[in-house]
């Protein structure tokens, strides 16, 4: 829907010269994707990105819906906001402010009513317009854009930039899928993101070579639901994620592929495959299964059991048996006993995790999740969640703990803590420090893990060649 409100104060800026944008991004990995693609998107249109809201002509909060209180947050910032508008007006300046994301398509015109000083609101699937949004913006109109347009947003997109894509580091983040058709009941993303659709190969292939020829060693390919992923091959037929990873296992000198976040019941045969064929593919899967209770599942819309779950776990372990999984949580989802949750402790138990992410329950108007009765207490979830969180946390220690004495290779791809120190990541997505030179980064290293610290593994260059490529 696109929609115009009429604006009661006419700014008084100009068209023309440099231009300053500042992008706030909260919630999953593809809003950091998409605020960077805004990013690319706007230099056409002459901006620049500054890192400072109180600095910039323009400022978007790329926003998320995923829990409660996301748009509670939205609207204090822009609160904030207006204040830091007021300020730079006082001094002749101005400032324009927009909403995107989840929380702009989910609320639409509303923002406009309790945030008046919004100047246009763009959903996820129409931010490729923001230059011609902003335009209208300045015209005594608010625009309102949450359509699902026809066309294609990533063809209307500017390939990235190479000079933002080496700032930005080695690890870069590709969205390939968007949208989700599973209708679990407690999930906004089918209402937010609408429908699954899957970028073309051919557009995937491309953008990964640019990012490659700029120095991107990591792609992390993005989905709400990615291994859904059915786009269109160059033979014209529909390829899977286990196809699109072979294909871009093939580009030099990409090192590292990973996706995320993939449902169990569309880990096809192809996917496995490629863990067990493709040593760029990193070992490591977040596989989020919610809940161990197959009572809860099943009123969850997970169309999977526990077991299924585990089965499915050994045959990836099968295929690539260094595998290390991550998953999500959510504790007090309506009617959980404490049956069901000690259900879910059992299948932690029985995956053994290396990192997990665990929620309450929170009801997300609209969902049907929302409208159940049983609702569990807030008290009880906290209990739930402590324990939870307790177990995961031991088994993610017992792994780091496991990895001293071990070399393992590290993609450096930051400064470290501490002057003379860079730091990178695993394959399995740890953090690590390391005594070396700020050159390295942006290359794979062999690293001996020496020590464990509170937030990430140290360790010393490793005489011994890296295993992954190294271009
Ligand atoms: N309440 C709590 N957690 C939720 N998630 C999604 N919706 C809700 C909700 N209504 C969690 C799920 C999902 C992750 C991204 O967020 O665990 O996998
Ligand atoms: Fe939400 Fe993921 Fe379920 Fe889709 S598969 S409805 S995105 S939790």
């Amino acid at each position: 829907m696109i929609s115009d409100e009429t604006q009661t104060k006419k700014l008084p800026q100009g068209d023309t010269g440099t231009k300053t944008v500042f992008i706030k991004s909260y919630g999953c990995q593809m809003n950091v994707y998409d605020s960077q693609r805004m990013a690319d998107k706007l230099s056409t249109a002459g901006y620049v990105e500054t890192s400072e809201a109180e600095d910039a002509d323009l400022v978007i909060l790329n926003t998320c819906h995923i829990r409660e209180k996301a748009a509670e947050k939205v609207y204090s910032e822009l609160g904030r906001l207006r204040v830091a508008r007021d300020e730079r007006r006082r001094t002749g300046g101005d400032m324009q402010i927009a909403v995107a994301g989840c929380v702009a398509q989910a609320e639409g015109e509303e923002i406009l009513r309790r945030a008046p000083a919004v100047d246009l609101v763009v959903g996820p699937q129409t931010y490729h317009r923001l230059p011609d949004l902003i335009a209208r913006a300045r015209q005594r109109t608010k625009p309102v854009d949450t359509e699902f347009p026809v066309e294609d947003k990533f063809a209307a997109l500017p390939a990235p930039r190479r000079e933002a894509t080496l700032a930005r580091g080695p690890s870069a983040f590709v969205t390939v899928q968007e949208g989700c058709d599973k209708f679990c009941t407690f999930c906004v993303v089918p209402y937010t993101r609408g429908a699954e659709t899957s970028r073309s190969v051919a557009g995937i292939v491309a953008e990964v070579e640019r990012l490659a020829a700029a120095g991107v060693r990591e792609i992390s390919l993005l989905g709400q639901n990615v291994n859904a992923y059915h786009g269109e091959g160059p033979d014209g037929r529909s390829w899977t994620l286990g196809m699109l990873l072979n294909r871009l296992a093939r580009i030099e000198p990409v090192v590292r592929l990973r996706y995320t976040t993939s449902h169990p019941r569309d880990m096809d045969d192809s996917l496995i495959e490629a863990h067990r064929d493709l040593p760029a593919l990193m070992p490591f899967l977040h596989l989020p299964v919610q809940s161990g209770s197959d009572r809860i599942l099943d009123v969850m819309n997970r169309k999977h059991t526990s077991a299924d779950y585990l089965r499915l776990i050994d045959r990836i372990r099968t295929a690539r048996p260094d595998m290390a999984f991550s998953s999500d949580f959510i504790v007090g989802f309506p009617g959980e006993t404490e049956e069901d949750f000690e259900a879910t402790l059992r299948l932690i138990e029985a995956v053994s995790y290396v990192s997990a992410y665990s929620f309450k329950y929170s009801p997300r108007p609209g969902t049907p999740g929302a409208r159940m009765g049983d609702q569990v207490e807030e008290s009880v979830k906290a209990r739930r969640l402590a324990r939870l969180q307790a177990l995961a946390e031991g088994q993610q220690r017992d792994f780091n703990q496991d990895r001293i004495g071990r070399t393992m290779d590290v993609l450096f791809d930051r400064k470290g803590k501490r002057p003379g120190q860079i730091a990178g990541r695993s394959p399995f997505l740890q953090a690590v420090q390391v005594e070396a030179d700020e050159t390295r980064i942006g290359t794979v290293a062999s690293v001996e893990i020496t020590a464990m610290g509170a937030w990430s593994l140290h360790g010393v260059l490793s005489d011994m060649p890296a295993r992954e490529a190294v271009a």
